[in-house]
């Protein structure tokens, strides 16, 4: 029986070439984007159905699992990638509904579709997130942006325990800039500037490796000139109590043991 992958933001740039990877892998895919002639026409390529959903609408989210469910069965690789720059830079008055749409679809969008999806995935199922490396360091230009990616992160980091449980892996890639429609007018004034860009292929390269080499948790960079690599976070410090002794915060308690 073949494994069922469904890819959002699927009709372009990254998300595209994650698909066409995944069906030379043998993969059937379900090609979800806002846009649908897009996924359409990745789908057509891919041998996969094409799913028109807004992640930033739950109701959208569900409705695209159903959608996998109904023409496959079952879905055992997920993949939120869908994404949008932010329009809203750090020396304009903050536009309220622009920072609810950015983060509707790159916050909510992580969290509506892992909420979606998983009633639908069973044990060796498998979740990656398309992060950014905007949300590791401190991306000045795109405050906005920065924090949404540096939201789903923490958001990976912190399922990863209680999907676990479930017998399904969650980990999230940041890339760095990548030639694809998402860099608007900065594409040429990078290339101006001899910038190097990673290709959507390479992206691809690094999910794959993601795919069959990373744990649970994990979050792994991608950067032109070095392979995919497992990021590594500082340790939190340990809380010192009155006698000296310094215990370990535990994130959290696993549901078993609450
Ligand atoms: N290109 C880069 O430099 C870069 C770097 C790091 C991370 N990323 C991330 O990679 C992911 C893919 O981006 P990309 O570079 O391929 O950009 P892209 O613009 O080429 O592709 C994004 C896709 O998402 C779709 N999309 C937008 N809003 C959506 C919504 N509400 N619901 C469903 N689909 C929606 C678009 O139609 C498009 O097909 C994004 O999450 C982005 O933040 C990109």
């Amino acid at each position: 029986m073949s494994q069922v992958a469904l890819v959002t933001g699927a009709g372009g740039g990254i998300g595209a070439a994650v698909c066409t990877r995944l069906a030379s892998l043998g993969y059937q895919m379900v090609v979800a984007d806002v846009n649908g002639e897009a996924a359409q026409e990745v789908a057509s390529s891919t041998g996969g159905i094409a799913v028109t959903a807004d992640v930033s609408r739950l109701e959208d989210n569900r409705a695209m699992v159903a959608q996998a469910l109904e023409a496959f069965g079952h879905l055992d690789l997920l993949v939120l990638n869908a994404g949008v720059r932010s329009e809203q830079s750090p020396d304009m008055p903050l536009d309220v509904a622009l920072y609810r749409q950015i983060n509707g679809i790159n916050v909510d969008g992580v969290v509506f579709g892992i909420d979606a999806a998983l009633p639908a995935m069973s044990d060796g199922g498998s979740i990656v997130v398309t992060a950014s490396l905007a949300g590791l360091g401190p991306e000045q230009a795109n405050p906005v942006y920065a924090m949404g990616k540096s939201a789903v992160l923490a958001y990976v980091r912190a399922m990863a325990g209680a999907l676990a449980q479930r017998g399904i892996s969650i980990n999230a890639l940041c890339p760095g800039f990548t030639d694809t429609a998402i860099l608007g007018i900065s594409k040429k004034l990078m290339r101006k500037q001899g910038f190097p860009l990673l290709t959507p292929d390479d992206v691809a390269d690094a999910f794959q490796t993601v795919l069959t080499k990373a744990g649970t948790g994990e979050v792994w960079t991608l950067v032109p000139g070095r392979p995919a690599a497992p990021f590594t976070f500082p340790a939190v410090p340990t809380t010192l109590l009155p006698d000296g002794s310094a215990v370990e915060l535990r994130p959290f308690l696993a549901p078993k043991e609450r």
